[in-house]
């Protein structure tokens, strides 16, 4: 086993067990490309601050960028005995220039310096997130508006309540997405501030210049508090909410493509690229990308209370306990991803079959409130109304009939306000189309709520 770089206090080396316990670079490795760049900012700010001199500086900027080609061409593997990714990639610098290398961890520990890769690390997996999801909501805009005269039910209580269409619905999905766009915005604003600099805990003696890491790293501004710096994730679990709720929302997505693929509702039917079959019923089509997603949602739910549960009593600056973070936040990160990314496809090739959508409307009595409204605004009061449609839906129910072909003298029987235009007032297409209230299913009105949330979306951008 190799020496340790701390080895000096320690009179025996670590036992196997323990190195292998410490050791994070199985899961850190990943982090290698922006450790070096944190390292080349240090090593940069140094020798303009005459910490080191200009010539070791330059020595170790082109040292960092020579380990980084190899790493990425595959010419230095990561060696996985190595504590983790910050010592490994020091010890490969120090083998590769001798005692120059060893002057890179000047003013520096590794408590500031795995806050500030990680957080460039996530930095560009938020970027990538959000542009995964503008995707999505992108093409959900364009089925919506494709859709807008696509009569569907909508439910509570997962009964037929009241007539929507299609694009009302997909423009649900549109919202709650356009605000997880704006939540991972605002949890990365809060990723822009730069822990490097403030050492192990307590900053340092030399004269360095964080503002000039900070800038050389894109960030906004030096973290204020040197205890902070280092012992802050709220990012991670900020992060992690944000992940959680965009799940929440592919979730319930999911669940009603579920719904809707089973030969009881038959709305929409997934490509079969999209679909799976069964090893023994020949005629299954399973919607295992969706059930996928939902099961997922439980593992970044999972992933965020690990990283609320490991910070919750540490006190401060630095724990070890700390080291958890990274697996939980990159397998929330990750499944996130491929989650979005099967999505968004799956759902611009999905058939949408608009007969069975309507016909299920047709059925369920999901005009009772429009026959309703419809005394109402012949002047009765609407508990009266109510009372009196619920009297013709059970009618309906005992004959066999639904509203649209109950004869005109049952509903006179009931009420003499009641006439031939009661029809066209409780007609599918008259339901949804006099439901124009702001944020209403009327064709017109989700043509406007297409326009605003194209304009978010562009705001977002
Ligand atoms: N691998 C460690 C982590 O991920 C890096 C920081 C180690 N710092 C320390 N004082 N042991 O948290």
């Amino acid at each position: 086993m190799a020496d340790m770089m701390w080895a000096g206090r320690f009179s025996k080396q670590v036992d196997e067990t323990v190195n292998a316990f410490n050791s994070s670079i199985a899961f850190d490795g990943r982090m290698y490309r922006h450790d070096i760049k944190g390292s080349i900012a240090h090593a940069t700010m140094l020798g303009e601050c005459g910490i080191i001199s200009q010539e070791d500086s330059a020595k170790i900027i082109e040292g960092l960028k020579g380990i980084l080609g190899d790493i990425e061409s595959g010419a230095l593997e990561l060696d996985p005995s190595a504590e983790d990714i910050h010592m490994f990639v020091e010890a490969e610098l120090t083998k590769r220039l001798g005692d120059v290398g060893k002057r890179l961890h000047t003013a520096r520990s590794r408590n500031d310096q795995v806050a500030v890769d990680l957080r460039l690390y996530l930095r560009d997996e938020v970027a990538e997130i959000m542009a995964l999801v503008r995707e999505l909501i992108g093409v959900l805009i364009d089925m919506a508006g494709k859709h807008t005269e696509t009569i569907m039910p909508g439910y509570t209580h997962l009964q037929r309540a009241q007539p929507v269409t299609f694009a009302h619905h997909l423009m649900a999905y549109v919202w709650m997405l356009l605000r997880d766009l704006e939540r991972f915005g605002d949890a990365e604003r809060r990723m822009e501030m730069c822990p490097l600099g403030c050492g192990a805990l307590a900053g340092t003696t030399y004269h360095t210049d964080r503002q000039r890491t900070s800038d050389l790293l894109g960030f906004r501004a030096p973290m204020a508090n040197s205890l902070d710096g280092v012992s802050d994730r709220d990012y991670c679990v900020e992060l992690c909410c944000a992940m959680s709720l965009l799940m929440t929302h592919l979730s319930r997505f999911s669940e009603e493509i579920i719904l809707w693929c089973s030969w009881e509702f038959k709305f929409v039917e997934l490509d079969d690229a999209f679909a799976t079959g069964s090893s023994i019923m020949p005629q299954k089509k399973n919607p295992d990308v969706t059930e996928l997603i939902r099961g997922k949602t439980g593992r970044v739910n999972g992933d965020l209370v690990t990283l609320l549960t490991m910070m919750k009593g540490l006190p401060l600056a630095y724990n070890k306990d700390m080291q958890e973070d990274k697996e939980a936040i990159f397998d929330a990160v990750d499944n996130v991803k491929l989650c979005v990314k099967t999505f968004t496809p799956m759902l611009s090739t999905m058939r949408v079959l608009k007969d069975n959508m309507r016909n299920a409307a047709a059925r369920g009595f999901i005009n009772a409130t429009d026959c309703a409204d419809h005394l109402v605004k012949k002047g009765m009061p609407f508990r009266d109304a109510y009372k009196i449609t619920g009297t013709l839906v059970a009618q309906c129910i005992e004959k066999g009939l639904t509203l649209e072909t109950l004869p005109i003298e049952d509903y006179r029987a009931m009420s003499e306000l009641f006439d031939e235009e009661v029809y066209e007032a409780i007609s599918l297409d008259t339901c949804v189309r006099e439901r124009k209230s702001q944020g209403g299913p009327s064709p017109e009105e989700v043509e406007k709520q297409i326009a605003l949330a194209k304009a978010e979306l562009e705001r977002l951008s």
